[in-house]
């Protein structure tokens, strides 16, 4: 692998921190990228596919852990807290969550500005006396909750299994953050996708369509986009493998042959068979999950599952 330094002009109204990411990334061994930088526009409507997808059962599975369990959740939490979501995105799942349980005030948290504030609207159409509160920010930085919800014990919410996204000490490090954010009187109610069969995860994440395959090569389009890249999309293959002795999906991007491209200025080079690993997803099992919130600064108090054990959604309080 061959790293230049010297990025031309024509690139210095890039992203920094893509640029930085994803050279960084290509420069390391084995190469590793963000999972963060899928999320374009594009990559954003691909992941709303998947959700859908027959094979991804985490979203439908927690969905229905929602409507099901929240009364559950309202009994445990009490009513008047103010709700707070951590990646808001969609928001999709929170309308179940906040019919059930009486919230003060919602306070949805998201990077996307434009996401947000969509998201944030059509909620407060649908819950016409909540006070819905967006803080453009990123979750995983010290941010400031807003003024109006200063004294309002809180329920952080923080579904779809993304905490699987980092890596374990990450997780707890994100953990603690979030139990300092939303202080001692605070509940946090979380999903976790769990350790199930292999052949079940795989399909998950290299489904029949190919929009799992799709949406792990739109990063190659976009860098190319972005960081004046010239990857050649038809030279890498999505492939999705599960690591047993890590616990974990990774998504790779495997050269097809022999590859020599630039991004940014930088020159790189792959072996046929090399890979880019462009994500890991974090599998839990039920005591595993149990221990890393309790690393994390916060004691659970119940969980529920389906009735295949495929997802859990465990209410905690601050330890
Ligand atoms: C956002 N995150 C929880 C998804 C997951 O399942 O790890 C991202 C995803 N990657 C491929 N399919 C879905």
């Amino acid at each position: 692998m061959l790293l230049t330094e010297d990025a031309p002009a024509r690139t210095q109204r890039i992203d920094p921190a893509f640029r930085r990411d994803i050279l960084e990334g290509l420069a390391q061994e084995p190469k590793a990228t963000p999972p963060i930088w899928f999320y374009d526009r594009r990559g954003s409507e691909l992941f709303e596919q998947i959700t859908d997808l027959p094979e991804y059962y985490p979203t439908r599975t927690e969905t229905a852990l929602l409507k099901a369990h929240g009364p559950d959740v309202a009994r445990a939490a009490g009513a008047g807290r103010a709700v707070v979501e951590f990646g808001a995105g969609s928001s999709r799942k929170t309308p179940h969550l906040l019919r059930a349980i009486e919230p003060a005030a919602y306070v949805p948290i998201d990077i996307s500005g434009d996401f947000l504030h969509d998201s944030s609207a059509e909620l407060a159409r649908a819950f016409p006396h909540l006070p819905v509160l967006p803080v453009v920010g990123d979750f995983n930085q010290p941010l400031d909750l807003p003024e109006e919800i200063s004294g309002m014990p809180r329920l952080g919410f923080f579904p779809g299994s993304t905490i699987g996204n980092m890596d374990p000490g990450a997780a707890v490090d994100l953990l603690r953050a979030m139990r300092r954010l939303l202080g001692d009187d605070a509940m946090l109610l979380i999903g976790m996708d769990r350790i199930k069969d292999r052949d079940r995860l795989i399909a998950a994440y290299d489904d029949a369509q190919g929009v799992t395959a799709a949406f792990n090569l739109n990063l190659i389009e976009r860098i190319n986009r972005e960081l004046e890249g010239d990857m050649p999309v038809d030279g890498f293959a999505h492939r999705a493998v599960w690591n047993d002795q890590k616990a974990r999906i990774e998504m790779h991007l495997e050269a097809l042959r022999a590859l020599d491209f630039q991004v940014a200025g930088a020159r790189f080079h792959m072996e046929r068979g090399e890979t880019i690993h462009t994500e890991s997803s974090h599998k839990y099992g039920t005591r595993d999950e149990r221990i890393l919130l309790r690393a994390g600064g916060w004691d659970p108090v119940e969980e529920w599952t389906d009735a295949e054990g495929l997802f859990g959604l465990v209410l905690a309080q601050a330890a």
